[in-house]
C-alpha cells in the first residue's frame, strides 16, 4: 500500500487528534525504522521514550511470545507471578516498598494522587487535599492530570478542570512555602521532559522534600519520562539525592507494551487498601513479561546511558550550527535548544532526511534514542541532523 492511499484510510475513520507527521512506519529493528514506502529511518525518538530496548530485541520478543504462548491476563481478581516478580524488582531498584500497575502515565499518576489524598484523609480528615504541581510542567491527559499540568495551553476547551491542583512556578520554593494547611502533596518532574527538558535544580527538589517532610505533605515524583533508566540512573531522584513518598513510571518500564504505575514508600504502604483503586489492564502477565525482560537488558545499557548522553551533546554543541543556542538535559533526555524557526518545521525536515527525533517546549528538539543506541547509530543520526541543520534555513 503507497503512504497516500494509508494515509487517506486512516484519516477517514481515525479521529484527527494528533498532528501526524507524514510518514507510515511499518517495521523497527534496532534502532532503525522502516516506512511504508522501504525508507531507512534512525531512531532518535523511541516512540516518545517508551522502546528503551530499540525495536524487535530478540529477548523482549522471546520473552513476550513465551508469555503470550501461555497466559497474556487474567484480571487483578487472581495473584500472578510475573506482577509478583517485577514489583520485587521495581522495589528493589528504587528503595521502594510497594508497587500498583496500570497502562499509562496519566493513570499511574491519578493513582498517585489519590493515594496522596488518602493518605492525608486518613490522618488529618477533609480540607486537605491539594496537590502543588509546576509551572510547565506535564502530568497527562486526563482531567486530573490535566488539571495538576502547569501548561495552560492544554486546558484549553476542558473546562471546568477539577479542582484541588496549585501551580508555582519551578525553583521558587518560597511559592510552595507560603501554601496553607489545605496541601496535601507535591509532585513535580526531576527533569520537565514535555515542557522543554528543563531539569530542576537538585537543591530545589530537595527543599521540595525538607518541605513535605515537614508539614507530611506526600512527595511525589513524575517519572513517567525520567524514570526506567532515561536519564542514566533508574530512577533520576535518586541522582538528586531525595526519597519521594511515591514514584510514578511508565513509557519505557515494558520496552513498547503498555504498563505504567507507581511505587510507595513505606510511609504510604497502606494508604490505599481493597477496592480503593483498581484498573482491569493493570500488571497483565503480558506487560509484566515484557517488562521484566527490559529490565534485564536496560540493566547492561545503563552504566553506558550517561556517558552516550553527554557524547550526542558534546557533538551537537561542538557543531556551531547557528541554529542551535545550546543542550540540556539528563543522560538520553537531551532537548536542543534552538533560536529561531519552530521545532516542529526542523522535526519535519529532520524526519524527511531520515531521523526521527521529538520536539519539546515552545523553543527545543528532544533526543530520547532507545538505551541501547550503540555509537554507529548515534553518529549516523547525528550526520543527519548536522547535514539537514546545515543545509536549510528556515524562516521565522
Ligand atoms: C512526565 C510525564 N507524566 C505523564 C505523562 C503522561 O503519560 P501517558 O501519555 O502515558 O498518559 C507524560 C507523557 O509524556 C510525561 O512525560
Amino acid at each position: 500500500m503507497s503512504f497516500q492511499d494509508l494515509q487517506t484510510r486512516f484519516d477517514a475513520h481515525v479521529l484527527p487528534t494528533y498532528a501526524r507527521y507524514p510518514v507510515a512506519f511499518i517495521r523497527g529493528q534496532g534502532c532503525r525504522l522502516y516506512d511504508v514506502e522501504g525508507k531507512e529511518y534512525i531512531d532518535f525518538a523511541s516512540g516518545i521514550g517508551v522502546c528503551s530496548v530499540g525495536h524487535a530485541h530478540p529477548r523482549w520478543v522471546a520473552a513476550i511470545a513465551e508469555q503470550a504462548g501461555r497466559l497474556a491476563h487474567v484480571s487483578n481478581l487472581y495473584y500472578s507471578e510475573p506482577g509478583m516478580v517485577l514489583a520485587e524488582r521495581l522495589c528493589a531498584l528504587s528503595g521502594m516498598s510497594g508497587a500498583f500497575f496500570a497502562n499509562s502515565g496519566a493513570e499511574a499518576n491519578e493513582g498517585a494522587i489519590k493515594a496522596a489524598r488518602k493518605y492525608s484523609s486518613d490522618k488529618y480528615g477533609v480540607g486537605r487535599a491539594v496537590v502543588v504541581t509546576l509551572e510547565g510542567s506535564f502530568h497527562g491527559r486526563t482531567l486530573a492530570t490535566l488539571s495538576a499540568t502547569g501548561q495552560a495551553q492544554f486546558h484549553r476547551h476542558f473546562h471546568p478542570l477539577p479542582a484541588g491542583f496549585q501551580h508555582v512556578p519551578p525553583g521558587d520554593i518560597a511559592a510552595i512555602r507560603q501554601l496553607d494547611g489545605s496541601v496535601c502533596a507535591v509532585m513535580l518532574e526531576p527533569v520537565q521532559g514535555e515542557g522543554g527538558v528543563l531539569p530542576l535544580d537538585p537543591e530545589y527538589v530537595r527543599q521540595v522534600e525538607a518541605l513535605c517532610r515537614e508539614r507530611d505533605w506526600v512527595f511525589i515524583a513524575d517519572e513517567v519520562q525520567t524514570g526506567i533508566g532515561r536519564t542514566g540512573h533508574w530512577f533520576a531522584h535518586q541522582a538528586m539525592g531525595v526519597a519521594p513518598d511515591i514514584v510514578t513510571f511508565a513509557k519505557g518500564i515494558a520496552g513498547g507494551l503498555p504498563l505504567g504505575g507507581f511505587l510507595v514508600s513505606e510511609k504510604l504502604r497502606g494508604a490505599l487498601g481493597p477496592g480503593d483503586h483498581a484498573t482491569t489492564f493493570g500488571g497483565t502477565p503480558l506487560c509484566c513479561a515484557a517488562a521484566l525482560a527490559t529490565l534485564d537488558i536496560l540493566a547492561e545499557a545503563l552504566p553506558a546511558v550517561a556517558e552516550k548522553g553527554a557524547l550526542i551533546r558534546a557533538r551537537v554543541e561542538g557543531m556551531g550550527l547557528p541554529q542551535v543556542a545550546g543542550t540540556r538535559g539528563m543522560g538520553l533526555m537531551i532537548g536542543i535548544k534552538l533560536v529561531g524557526a519552530a521545532p516542529r518545521d526542523w522535526n519535519a525536515k529532520l524526519l524527511a532526511a531520515g531521523l526521527v527525533s521529538l520536539t519539546a517546549g515552545s523553543d527545543a528538539l528532544r533526543f530520547l534514542p532507545p538505551l541501547v543506541i550503540g555509537e554507529q547509530d548515534i553518529e549516523a543520526g547525528l550526520t543527519i541532523f548536522e547535514n539537514t541543520l546545515r543545509v536549510n534555513t528556515i524562516d521565522n
